[in-house]
């Protein structure tokens, strides 16, 4: 059952998945912006309830408490990064991100050494400017959802994770400054999704974009990158944000379970139509045209090529290997005849589907343990 052109025009605002020509036509504008203003029109909910009525959730909150870390003392900022070294070693390990014998008749063909070491400089303080973008909208979300929740154990949860949020800015941000060099402006299909999430009047949106969306997918990209890099201090940050991203995944895994159980099909497809809207943002970012720019080759003569290159689709899927999991625990894949799950087929990811769920598997993510690879052996 595929989807209407219709209905794609009207849920990710163009016909064809694939529009490469749309995708990127969505662009940053003003790259200068420092402040940006999204209207939320939710109520801030009180409740006079003060029972423990969700255990998981304020076992959540128990295991926030203890998890707590600093991002000042505990990371060691005195780590000297060669960020060229850095990227060399690490692409000689895993290579570039993408199968240079797939751009033959691109500038990329003409590409030495150089270039690559500096295309892979330029993908890594993009990539970790994204993540620090989005760490700054789990941290407005968290906000908004201790207002909005109406549960008491979820509002003591989330509490938490508005200080885990900050630290996260604070580590990317200091990061970047420090040793990178400074960052990319926020990406416009990331911007547009965080909007959408902050905007939505109802409280369990919040949840869906933020917890299961951006942060699944942060939790399987901070995994890979943690994997994959032989810089110490990177390696221990994204160590540390993991084992708190874990648990907040959790926290909207464990939360929505119980929303989504009383629900209408109608209800429902809404949610759906939500998830399958924020996860092309999230693919199409990954495109990382402004990156492309920086390197002086133009977005359109790439892009349809990385689209198709082999090594890039595998990372690109993989960054899925949470978030579909996930969806189908939550009965989100398969409500409305299947209609998620029909999306995620066309968009190649319907293959995690039964790999570990986040709502089980936090427990794993703790300091002090080792922490499940990005791919199960
Ligand atoms: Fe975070
Ligand atoms: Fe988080």
């Amino acid at each position: 059952m595929s989807i209407t052109e219709k209905d794609n025009q009207d849920i990710i605002g163009r016909e064809d998945l694939n529009d490469i020509e749309a995708i990127l036509s969505v662009t940053n504008t003003d790259v200068d912006e420092v402040l940006h203003a999204v209207r939320d029109d939710s109520d801030a909910l009180f409740t006079w309830d003060y029972s423990l009525a969700r255990p998981n959730l304020r076992r959540l909150y128990e295991k926030a408490k203890t998890g707590q870390w600093n991002g000042t003392t505990d990371l060691p900022w005195e780590t000297p990064v060669d960020i060229e070294a850095t990227i060399a070693a690490d692409q000689a390990a895993i290579g570039a991100g993408i199968d240079p014998s797939q751009y033959a008749d691109t500038p990329l063909a003409k590409w030495g050494e150089k270039e690559w070491v500096e295309f892979g400089i330029e993908g890594r303080r993009w990539s970790l400017s994204q993540f620090l973008h989005g760490e700054q909208g789990a941290l407005l979300c968290t906000a908004k959802i201790t207002e909005t929740v109406p549960w008491y154990d979820a509002k003591l949860y989330a509490s938490t994770q508005v200080v885990d949020e900050a630290r996260h800015v604070e580590v990317f941000a200091r990061y970047l400054e420090e040793k990178l060099g400074g960052g990319y402006q926020v990406n416009a299909h990331l911007r547009m999704l965080l909007d959408d999430i902050i905007k939505d009047s109802r409280w369990d949106m919040t949840y869906l974009g933020m917890q299961v969306m951006v942060e699944g997918l942060a939790l399987a990209a901070f995994g890979f990158m943690h994997q994959l890099t032989g810089e110490p201090l990177l390696k221990q940050l994204l160590r540390y944000v993991m084992s708190d991203e874990a648990r907040h995944v959790a926290f909207g895994v464990l939360s929505l379970q119980e929303a989504y159980a009383g629900m209408t099909d109608a209800e429902i497809k809404e949610r759906q139509e939500f998830a399958y809207e924020a996860s092309v943002r999230m693919r199409d970012r990954f495109l990382q045209q402004e990156v492309w720019e920086k390197m002086g080759v133009k977005p359109k003569e790439i892009v349809p090529l990385v689209l198709q290159d082999p090594t890039r689709m595998m990372f690109q899927q993989m960054l899925f290997a949470k978030i579909v999991p996930n969806c189908k625990k939550l009965g989100l894949l398969d409500r409305n005849d299947g209609w998620l799950r029909h999306r995620y087929e066309e968009m190649g990811v319907i293959q995690f589907e039964d790999w570990e769920n986040t709502g089980d598997e936090y427990l794993q993510f703790e300091l002090g343990k080792d922490a499940p690879p990005p791919v199960p052996h």
